[in-house]
């Protein structure tokens, strides 16, 4: 059988540099590391990138706040990051940033393309102004009372209370978020993309199997109510990359964003003289790319996104992988609200695999939010990791260590249960490839059950009499190792640190295309400290930094 040799680009969201990464965050950047890991298992050829969006109103008002300069706030942010990621595992090849050569040379590029097919136009439009701070303000800086449903302090593009949208100039008693004073409307101009012409290529793009049903369905909403033309300039003061011939005017975040997926893969190509650009972004490219988003940008990524691949004649993405909103004890998270765990702080309480874990237990392929319940977070982690996973382990090699010198027998005390592990692969293979992991999970508890019951049916403590080689309590210690191995290789693309651990424990490296070939005859190590039971305390106290 001839397996297909696949090349492909993974990329996730570019998270704002305007604040840490949270455990929300982190979720997408657990789910495509996991997707990433497992095909490089299998053997493919993978590049994972991500980079900072430096760019916006957002950062540009932060740094005033600080006191620093925008590059300067950019840059400490692009350490800190790069610096969570790292701990976390998320194995970026590259993690880089909008802010930089490439994607202004992309961004311009671009540009030029799209204007030299009059896919742009100007227009004068009435705007917000804020007239005390002197800037025009974006709809997240405008607050009032929603049109709709009178529901107070909403934003100025939609109703949270009753899931409206409007224009900022509809809101009753609108007010500037960062002056509190009334705002007054002011003309400027704008440069637009010509979105509607793409309506026809949308509508059948998103039918081509690249979106998940759930997403196909939101995008034919849209479709549906009718594309505009999309706005694409932003006024000074603002934080960005100039447009050319256009004074005092920038290119609006949501821009030069996506062009950063491009960028961040040129600079790695920069980096590494083997890759080949255009192999993967040319128009025909037979390389895979795949985005993982949140449900909150889906807009951008099936609407905006393709249309510009379009316009200016490159590749578009094979998949969009959409995921849900994390909530925290069922509470949406929020900085404001302190509803809130940093990367960092979650390091504080417990370690990386069990929020990998956790999200795995939990992740499928459609836009449900994830809920992270502390309470079930430290039962799964600790009936699933430490009780039945670890334990295996444990029960299995002291007696190999006592008795048998660390070495394994030299044959399987039951081939049919082996084989019955190694022929969950393929229903495991299919759960990773299609982002099923809380299927996989489920699998892999299972297994668990039912190798720890093989231990407790054969009783191995109880055969004293016989501590020959080969002798049963060899050949059943020897068992338990190998199901514990099998049930580790198919969870290391989840819980990296415990399979490195494993590896060492076990001297032998976890892949997926020796899986069949069993551990016999060849030495352990004793057994080390692989993973560490949660305490309630640490769970109180995490629970302390937002009640
Ligand atoms: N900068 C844009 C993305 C540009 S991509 C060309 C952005 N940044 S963000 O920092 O707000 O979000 C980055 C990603 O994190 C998005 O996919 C977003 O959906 C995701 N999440 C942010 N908060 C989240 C949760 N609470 N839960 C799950 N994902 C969340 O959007
Ligand atoms: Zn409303």
């Amino acid at each position: 059988m001839s397996i297909k040799f696949r090349k492909i680009l993974v990329t996730c969201a570019l998270p704002y540099a305007n604040g840490p990464i949270h455990i929300g965050h982190m979720l997408e950047h657990i789910q495509a590391d996991i997707w990433v890991r497992y095909q490089r298992m299998k053997g493919h050829e993978v590049w994972f990138i991500s980079a900072d969006d430096a760019h916006g109103t957002a950062i540009m008002l932060r740094s005033k706040n600080l006191n620093i300069s925008e590059k300067k706030l950019i840059k400490n942010i692009h350490k800190d990051h790069k610096i969570d990621f790292i701990n976390f595992n998320i194995s970026y090849d590259n993690y880089h940033t909008t802010h930089s050569v490439e994607n202004l040379f992309l961004l311009r590029k671009i540009f030029a393309s799209i204007s030299k097919k009059q896919l742009f136009n100007k227009k004068i439009i009435s705007q917000f102004y804020d007239n005390v701070k002197k800037i025009f303000l974006p709809d997240r800086l405008i607050k009032g009372t929603c049109p709709i449903c009178y529901a107070k302090n909403q934003y100025g593009d939609a109703c949270e209370a009753c899931s409206s949208t409007y224009e900022p100039t509809d809101l009753i008693n609108s007010t500037s978020v960062i002056s509190g004073t009334s705002p007054i409307l002011r003309d400027t101009e704008h440069l637009y993309f010509n979105l509607p012409v793409f309506s026809n290529m949308l509508n059948q793009w998103i039918h081509s199997g690249v979106l998940e049903k759930s997403v196909i369905k939101k995008a034919e909403e849209w479709l549906k109510l009718g594309l505009k033309k999309w706005c694409i300039s932003r006024d000074k003061p603002y934080f960005g990359f100039k447009i050319p011939n256009f004074i005092n005017k920038y290119f609006y975040v949501w821009m030069d964003a996506p062009i950063g997926y491009i960028s961040t893969f040129k600079n790695l190509c920069v980096k590494n003289k083997n890759l080949n650009f255009n192999e993967f972004w040319n128009k025909n490219s037979k390389c895979e790319l795949y985005h993982f988003i949140g449900k909150d940008i889906m807009y951008f990524h099936t609407l905006f996104w393709p249309s510009i691949l379009e316009a200016v004649d490159f590749r578009k993405p094979s998949g969009i992988f959409v995921h849900g909103h994390v909530t925290i004890n069922g509470l949406k998270l929020s900085k404001s609200r302190n509803i809130f765990i940093t990367a960092k702080n979650w390091l504080k309480y417990f370690d990386v695999d069990s929020l990998r874990y956790y999200y795995a237990s939990k992740l499928t392929n459609n836009i449900n939010d994830i809920e992270i319940n502390l309470n079930d977070f430290m039962y799964k982690i600790n009936s699933d990791i430490v009780n039945k996973l670890v334990n295996l382990a444990s029960r299995s090699s002291s007696f190999i260590n006592k008795y048998f010198d660390g070495y394994l027998s030299d044959q399987l005390h039951d081939n049919n249960l082996y084989n019955y592990f190694i022929n969950s692969r393929k229903k495991i293979e299919n759960f990773f490839e299609s982002r099923k992991f809380s299927l996989i999970i489920q699998k892999c508890v299972k297994l668990l059950d039912i190798a720890n019951q093989y231990i407790n049916e054969n009783k191995p403590w109880k055969i004293k009499q016989n501590i020959k080689k080969n002798s049963d309590l060899h050949l059943i210690s020897t068992m338990g190792i190998n199901l514990f191995r099998i049930i580790m290789i198919f969870l290391t693309p989840i819980i990296p640190n415990l399979s490195k651990k494993t590896e060492l424990f076990l001297i032998s490296h976890l892949r997926w295309d020796n899986i069949q070939k069993p551990l016999l005859s060849q030495k352990i190590k004793n057994f080390p400290k692989l993973y560490e039971r949660i305490s309630s305390d640490k769970i109180l106290n995490i629970s302390k930094l937002f009640n």
